[in-house]
């Protein structure tokens, strides 16, 4: 095993300029963890927020950035018996994805599905993670009912489509471009709203409103969103790329039996990503084997490119997801 791994990390907080290649020590795998030898880092919108200095990782963390990785279990720490040297897996990281090796615990590594190329691997542990737990576990979403996704296009939003659709939801998704919604089209939403040339509220209503909202906007889509839900419907969180202030008027929570809520993955503890794992081990990775279902990648750059990477990330041109060759 080397002493010194490549690395890019966040030399001061700022755009994706401040983001440079480095060396560092090989990190060793603790108590319960593995130590994976990364082939590819997938790159997420928290990447681009932990950069620019508004998502600090949590105490304990890596303070290289990268969330998800797919590679070969190089070495496992005292207590792991689930996995050996030689394995292949992909691996939600509590941070340090962007480099050679980094360690994560040992039950937040899921094996990449038969058949899966580890490109593609690397792209599902983050937004499978957070769809599961968000959709599913929170939102309790149900087959037969309406769901909405806002951003359909994006990493989580491509997911977001295609887990729903498996459980036996109906379909709707917001885009901005044509293109993009397509894409949603294409992934099986039943309805895709090009946000910029129709109002979501009006689109969604004439259904029956929504019983599930998955929303990363925030903004004036919390008023419109909460318009937007069937009675009984649950709102749920992810992000606010537009601002988490707004006025609303909570009697509608209250009349309609609404319920708003949300997450953030990073924060929660080993046990509860652990619970998360089994979730999607039990219930989504088959599908993912039998390539019912699988990631949307929109581009591929070299680990000293992550710069370039981030950029791409924030113009919004891309859809799915953005991986790193390490
Ligand atoms: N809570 C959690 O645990 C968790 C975990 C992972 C990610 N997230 C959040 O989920 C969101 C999606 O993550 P991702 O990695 O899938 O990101 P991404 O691929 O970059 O997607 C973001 C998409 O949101 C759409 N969008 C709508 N309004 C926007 C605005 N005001 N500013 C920028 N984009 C806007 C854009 O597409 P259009 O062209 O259609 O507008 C964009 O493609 C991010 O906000 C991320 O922080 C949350």
């Amino acid at each position: 095993m080397p002493e010194m791994m490549r690395v890019v990390e966040i030399t001061e907080p700022g755009g994706p300029e401040v983001l440079r290649p480095a060396e560092r020590k090989l990190p060793a795998p603790r108590y319960g963890e593995i130590l994976i030898k990364v082939a590819y880092a997938g790159v997420n919108r928290p990447d681009a927020l932990q950069r620019a200095g508004s998502y600090n990782p949590p105490p304990g963390a890596s303070d290289l950035p990268g969330l998800e990785a797919a590679g070969e279990v190089a070495a496992v720490g005292p207590g792991v018996s689930e996995w050996k040297k030689g394995d292949l897996v992909c691996a939600l990281l509590p941070g340090g994805g962007y480099a050679e090796y980094v360690t994560t615990p040992a039950a937040h590594a899921l094996p990449v599905p038969e058949g899966m190329s580890l490109d593609k691997a690397a792209c599902l542990p983050e937004t499978h993670f957070t769809v599961w737990t968000n959709v599913f576990m929170r939102g309790g979403l149900k087959a037969g009912e309406r769901f909405l996704v806002h951003g359909g296009s994006s990493g989580i939003g491509t997911t977001a489509i295609q887990l729903a659709r498996l459980s036996g939801a109906r379909v709707f998704a917001t885009a901005g471009s044509a293109e993009k919604c397509q894409a949603c089209l294409d992934l099986g939403a039943e309805r895709a709203i090009n946000y910029r040339d129709e109002d979501f509220v009006e689109v969604i209503r004439a259904e029956g409103g929504a019983n599930v909202i998955l929303d990363m906007v925030g903004g004036g889509y919390i008023p419109r969103n909460v318009k937007a839900l069937a009675d009984e419907g649950r709102l749920v969180q992810i992000a606010f790329l537009s601002g988490p202030k707004v006025e609303l008027n909570f009697a509608q929570v209250m009349m309609r039996r609404l319920t708003i809520t949300g997450s953030t993955l990073r924060p929660q503890s080993d046990f509860a990503k652990a619970a998360i794992a089994e979730g999607l081990r039990e219930h989504i990775w088959p599908h993912l084997a039998s390539g019912q279902i699988g990631p949307v990648m929109d581009s591929e750059f070299a680990l000293e490119k992550a710069a370039e990477a981030h950029a791409r990330m924030e113009s919004s041109s891309h859809i799915g997801k953005i991986v790193l060759k390490v």
